[in-house]
């Protein structure tokens, strides 16, 4: 199938070259010059393990191909995914714009017959909206369809290719046969196709967000208590995980959930819970103890080292707003670092993978560096803030070396707190009992 993917972000790149590796012929377009030209010259732009050698290997084999001209792009395929970002708005509605210039550039490009296929994440009702947009433009018969995209920065490839689910929302048999087609060759499982009503289908996106980020701010929660009580949230976490009607997985204690979707998906289903008369409580609730949360790494470190810390150094590990990945948007460590850094610290920093985009950001307030050792130099402590395979069995030896002194502030509760006092450091972890 001739596919026409609009947006070259993790989602529509990847979506993109997935559909290229199982055989359809797909041209990636965007607005954004330079990234197209940096496709073009073979570079992709954003980290996502596997993602590099999968275009490569799509684009000399003459299956993916990249663009700014829509029209063109359109003229030639059947099916278009839009995958364009749908950030957050000053009022914490998501912002259409792209999606909507999107659909209309489809709309007025297609030749014949088309199917439009909405991956990018929109608050319930937009498929509507863009329904009526398409109306206006098209001159053949357009088939709007809501497509959500569940994957995850980090596991982005493998998510794609091996989906748990798939969800459209769709009206038109006719658009709903040609999906699941292109879908079939990812489900080869017996994991379900879904197909449901397009304002079900949005909805279905922003739910398992919202649980999602549910779940990491109850764990967070519960944690607090622990730390309040002299509990170990880890044994607690335990202890309700094995319940199956709960399950232990997005049920780890952090600093705070981060990236591109959970927090602008969560102020845009509250907004829209608004816009219909409704107060979602539990989700201001998550947000509000997300904000908190973020914001317990400073708190221990000015505890520890008291509230001024001109003078002191610390190194961080850990930039990105999770392992894998080199994404900043909403990253916890953005709080964490602005905080640490008008108590009058200065910060080392470290990550696999984010250092560039973290650079755009901090300019010189940070000093960087490509090795995670070399950020603790002259260091007063060590913060970790990305579960990063790469710093659960770090050289204890000679991070007690290298820092001034033996204390490790643990985000991600990487480390067993018995092995930390035996190696005498000084260890802070969330909801667990400082040794
Ligand atoms: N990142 C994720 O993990 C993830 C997962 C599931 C769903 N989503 C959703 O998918 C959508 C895209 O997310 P992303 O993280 O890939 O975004 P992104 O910011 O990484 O990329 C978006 C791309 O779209 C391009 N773009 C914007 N307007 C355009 C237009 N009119 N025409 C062509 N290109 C245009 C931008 O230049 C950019 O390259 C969002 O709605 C997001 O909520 C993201």
């Amino acid at each position: 199938m001739n596919i026409t993917v609009v947006g070259t972000g993790y989602v529509g790149l990847v979506s993109g070259t997935c559909f290229a590796e199982s055989g359809n012929e797909v041209i990636c377009v965007d607005i954004d010059q330079d990234r197209i030209e940096a496709l073009q010259a073979g570079r992709v732009p954003i980290y996502e393990p596997g993602l590099e050698e999968l275009v490569r290997r799509n684009v000399k084999e003459g299956r993916l191909s990249f663009t700014t001209d829509l029209s063109a792009a359109i003229e030639m395929s059947m099916v278009s995914f839009i995958a364009v970002g749908t950030p957050m708005s000053v009022n914490g509605a998501a912002n259409l714009s792209g999606v909507m210039r999107a659909a209309e550039d489809v709309a007025r490009a297609a030749r014949g017959y088309h199917v439009l296929a909405v991956k990018s994440t929109v608050p319930v009702g937009t498929n509507d909206r863009v329904r009526e947009v398409v109306a206006r433009a098209a001159k053949h018969r357009i088939d709007v369809c809501s497509v959500p995209e569940f994957l995850k920065e980090g596991s982005a490839i493998e998510d794609f290719m091996r989906p748990d689910r798939i969800v459209i929302g769709s009206t038109s048999e006719q658009a709903t046969a040609i999906l699941r087609e292109l879908h079939a060759a990812f489900l080869r499982t017996d994991n379900p196709v879904i197909v449901i009503d397009p304002k079900s289908a949005e909805l279905t996106k922003y739910a398992s967000n919202a649980m999602l980020a549910m779940r990491i701010s109850f764990i967070n929660e519960m944690a607090s208590l622990c730390e309040a009580v002299g509990a170990e949230i880890s044994d607690v976490r335990r202890g309700m995980g094995a319940d199956k009607r709960i399950g232990s997985q997005f049920l780890f204690p952090g600093v705070g959930y981060g990236g591109s979707c959970f927090p602008k998906d969560v102020q845009a289903l509250i907004f829209s819970a608004a816009e219909h008369g409704l107060d979602f409580s539990l989700l201001r609730a998550a947000e509000q103890v997300n904000a908190r949360q973020k914001r317990w790494m400073a708190g221990r470190v000015r505890e520890h080292f008291g509230a001024d810390l001109k003078g002191r150094t610390l190194a961080l590990w850990g930039l990105a707003f999770k392992p894998r990945t080199d994404d900043m948007r909403e990253a916890p460590s953005l709080t964490v670092i602005e905080e640490l850094l008008a108590a009058g610290a200065r910060v080392r920093a470290h990550d696999p993978e984010a250092i560039e985009n973290a650079r755009r950001i901090f300019g010189d307030r940070v000093s960087f560096h490509a090795n995670n050792y070399e950020a603790l130099a002259g260091s007063d402590a060590l913060i970790i803030l990305t579960e990063w395979n790469e710093f659960r069995h770090p050289n204890f030896q000679r991070i007690r070396t290298m820092l001034t002194s033996p204390v490790i502030f643990d985000g991600r509760n990487l480390y067993d707190p018995a092995l930390m006092k035996a190696l005498e450091f000084r260890y802070y972890s969330i909801g667990r009992t400082p040794v």
